[in-house]
């Protein structure tokens, strides 16, 4: 597919500077049950846990790290919680570039384990991702390091790195390409609300380009301990608002508003609105697209689900719309999630003769 060629200033990216893994043209995938038990009759999955190092993160690293090949960079300094750290640390792998990584202190465990291996430098710091000044002086240091001339700061959000994040632009032009039929909505989840903003206005695009009425509605969703955006789009606010992050869901711990007014604006603009849903409902439908979808997600990859069959149980979508929601991480990542999922579960050591018996069904 050829829609890195709407990524900002990717063209003019030689073909050899080009690092990929295999990224983006990401599966769709027909809700089999849950949608229908919330009363929506035409749910999709667009599967962006498929992509090389499990997440949508990988359309940002491909634009960030090949930007940075083209310029003669050599050392990338980031900010994460897990994903994007992953993400870069994959592609400054396959391009040979140091790779320092300031993580969040509650960074699950799979996706430190994911950089380390990759051979990146990671450094937790405390209250980072919870506490917004800490998060925006974290943000300050790194983005003065980032100022060396064979450096380059790598945070995914448009505010600080437009040439990566623009990457994200192409989920919304391949769901355009992918559907026969328009979508109605496409539900996001949103933590600084880069990508929100990135799907919403490359729609906006969309329309242009192709001179028609076609216009998803992108509807943002937060989890309610990190209320920045959804609330003030869904009530009519112009701008985000910082708080104090008490979501446990990693990925969507962004006390700061970043992206935030954008991604009102764009979201508002396609006719979306914000969605809040709380943890327990997060990792409800984390546990019900894996038992009745067969879909292992990360938290964070369950929440746009979450918002879109929230959104069908309060009348706020029609029974037949085509919604579509975007399932951003793999399961792999989070592991303590998955064993929150397994608690019912049963994995027995037993004796070869006892075989037999275990078989159910
Ligand atoms: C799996 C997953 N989904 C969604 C998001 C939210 O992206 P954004 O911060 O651009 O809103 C993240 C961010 O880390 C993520 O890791």
């Amino acid at each position: 597919m050829s829609v890195w060629r709407f990524a900002k200033d990717f063209t003019s990216v030689p073909e050899e500077s080009r690092v990929t893994l295999g990224e983006g043209d990401t599966p769709i995938v027909r809700s089999k049950r849950l949608g229908q038990a919330f009363g929506l009759n035409n749910l999709f999955f667009k599967l962006e846990s498929c992509n090389p190092t499990g997440s949508y993160k990988d359309r940002f690293a491909f634009c960030a790290i090949s930007h940075m090949v083209t310029a003669g960079q050599t050392r990338c300094i980031a900010t994460t919680s897990g994903n994007t750290g992953a993400a870069l640390a994959a592609y400054c792998a396959a391009a040979q570039i140091e790779c320092n990584i300031a993580v969040v202190e509650g960074a699950p465990i799979g996706k430190l384990q994911q950089m380390m291996a990759y051979g990146a430098n990671i450094i937790r710091v405390k209250r980072f991702g919870t506490d917004a000044n800490v998060t925006n002086d974290v943000y300050a240091t790194l983005q003065r390091l980032g100022e060396r001339d064979d450096s380059a700061l790598q945070i995914s959000a448009f505010t600080y790195s437009p040439l990566g994040m623009s990457g994200v632009r192409t989920i919304a032009f391949e769901l355009a390409e992918q559907f026969d039929t328009p979508i109605d909505h496409v539900f996001t989840p949103a933590g600084g609300g880069g990508m929100t903003w990135g799907v919403a206005d490359a729609f906006l695009d969309w329309r242009e380009l192709e001179r028609t009425d076609y216009l998803p509605r992108v509807e943002c969703v937060q989890p309610e301990g990190n209320n920045t955006i959804a609330g003030p789009l869904r009530d009519g606010e112009e701008r985000g608002q910082d708080v104090e992050c008490t979501t446990k869901i990693s990925g969507l711990q962004v006390a700061s508003v970043y992206d935030g007014h954008e991604t009102i604006r764009a979201c508002r603009a396609t006719g979306g609105t914000g969605h809040l849903v709380t943890d327990e409902f997060i990792w409800e439908v984390q546990k019900r697209l894996a038992r009745e979808e067969g879909i292992f997600c990360e938290p964070a990859g369950a929440a746009a689900t979450a918002g879109a069959l929230q959104a069908a149980k309060n009348g706020l979508v029609s029974g037949d719309a085509v919604s579509v929601a975007l399932v951003t991480g793999v399961g792999f990542k989070d592991s303590s999630s998955i064993e929150a999922i397994n608690v019912d579960r049963d994995c027995a050591r037993i004796e070869p003769d006892q075989l037999a018996a275990r078989i159910t069904g």
